[in-house]
């Protein structure tokens, strides 16, 4: 049984950048050779508990099945379940894989239920984990399962990036800069202490920074503001002079009025106005922090990168973390979206290592380890 991460972007049930199931082909086809039959459990978006179609898995099949070169089944954990006890499944030829549905339409799964890790554990005989992408969510999936299942280990994307992201733990060259961007703030921003003190230099843009421009006592207007999280960034702003912060911005009314955009400075964020991307010259005053760097670590875009107009922030980031590479820095990009703009761009083979996981690397970068992890034998497939 492995777990992986299919918690791919999707743009109207398109899978807009495939890389997390490609990443996972290397131990599905190990397992294949080495005789097994794997059978995969993934999450997809955030469907919390209720079975919602546009989050299913089926998504991820066509690629998988073209990856593979084998049919792949979709099944529902019940079916799975029939599978997985019935004879005639195990002993005919059937050369298909079995990919069971989103986890996460089951209840009990994010809060990481024995009972159903139980169900999972039942569907094979040995487990791998390849979720890098998950590893610091302690779901029924993830840990759960690897706590009852023996051998439990971890698969090949894992170790690679492990090795990546163990290289930016242990002594960095200085300057060592970090980026934060990227919307998905509450699960982030309690690591920007532990990043501060691990590094140089932590820059945040993005949705993130909207939190702590609040916290400077900005008005926003209609940008995403993480109110929960204001106190926790003022905190971090009377720390410390490591920390930039936007000074100017690109806002409009909403992403899909791109023609009405203007850049202003972050104190001027008109009423009705969102944040989409950080300003020119914030642009300008990032590359340079970037340009600067020996080691890098950036997670999370500067703005609405899937939209043309407001991906200039993070277009001119990834250039600028590409060339930092050329010059001989080391340089790791991380998460969903940072990725896909890298992609985007162009230049993922331009920076040493694209990682797969986002909270999951900012995770392992602050504490040198994550819940997916503890409860493995060993740290190799
Ligand atoms: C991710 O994309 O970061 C992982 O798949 C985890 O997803 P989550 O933040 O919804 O737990």
């Amino acid at each position: 049984m492995i777990r992986v991460d299919y918690n791919v972007p999707l743009d109207e049930g398109r899978v807009t950048d495939p890389s997390r199931v490609t990443a996972s082909l290397d131990s599905l086809k190990y397992i294949l050779e080495a005789g097994g039959r794997p059978v995969i459990l993934s999450h997809l978006g955030r469907p919390q508990a209720a079975v919602r179609p546009e989050m299913s898995l089926r998504v991820v099949v066509p690629l998988l099945e073209e990856g593979l070169g084998r049919p792949v089944r979709l099944l529902s954990l019940e079916e799975a379940e029939s599978a997985a006890s019935s004879e005639a499944e195990s002993s005919e030829s059937d050369e298909a894989v079995l990919l069971v549905e989103n986890t996460r339409f089951l209840e009990g799964e994010t809060r990481g239920d024995p009972d159903l890790a139980r169900r999972f554990a039942n569907l094979g005989d040995v487990f791998v984990n390849d979720a890098f992408g998950t590893l610091h969510r302690a779901h029924a999936s993830v840990a759960g399962v690897a706590e009852l299942m023996s051998p439990a280990v971890a698969g090949f994307l894992v170790e690679r990036e492990l090795r990546a992201l163990s290289a930016l733990r242990a002594e960095p060259e200085s300057p060592f800069v970090v980026v934060f961007g990227g919307a998905k703030i509450g699960d982030k921003i309690a690591l920007v202490d532990e990043l501060l003190e691990r590094s140089d230099r932590v820059l945040v843009g993005g949705a993130m920074a909207n939190t702590f421009l609040r916290a400077m006592g900005h008005s926003m207007g209609d940008s995403l503001v993480e109110e929960d999280s204001v106190e926790l960034a003022r905190s971090y702003l009377s720390e410390g002079s490591a920390l930039d912060l936007p000074t100017d911005l690109i806002v409009a009314p909403g992403p899909g009025r791109a023609d009405e955009a203007i850049v202003v400075p972050v104190d001027s964020v008109p009423d009705g106005m969102a944040a989409l991307d950080i300003g020119p010259e914030t642009q300008e005053s990032f590359s340079r922090r970037v340009l600067s760097a020996r080691t890098l670590f950036w997670n999370g875009p500067m703005g609405l990168f899937e939209s043309q107009p407001f991906a200039g922030g993070t277009i001119a980031l990834a250039r600028a973390a590409a060339e930092a590479t050329r010059a001989g820095a080391f340089t790791v990009v991380g998460g969903g979206d940072s990725a896909a703009a890298v992609r985007q761009a162009g230049l993922d083979t331009a920076v040493s290592h694209v990682s797969t996981g986002g909270g999951a690397a900012l995770e392992f970068l602050a504490q040198g380890t994550l819940p997916g992890l503890e409860s493995l034998d060993e740290a190799s497939a």
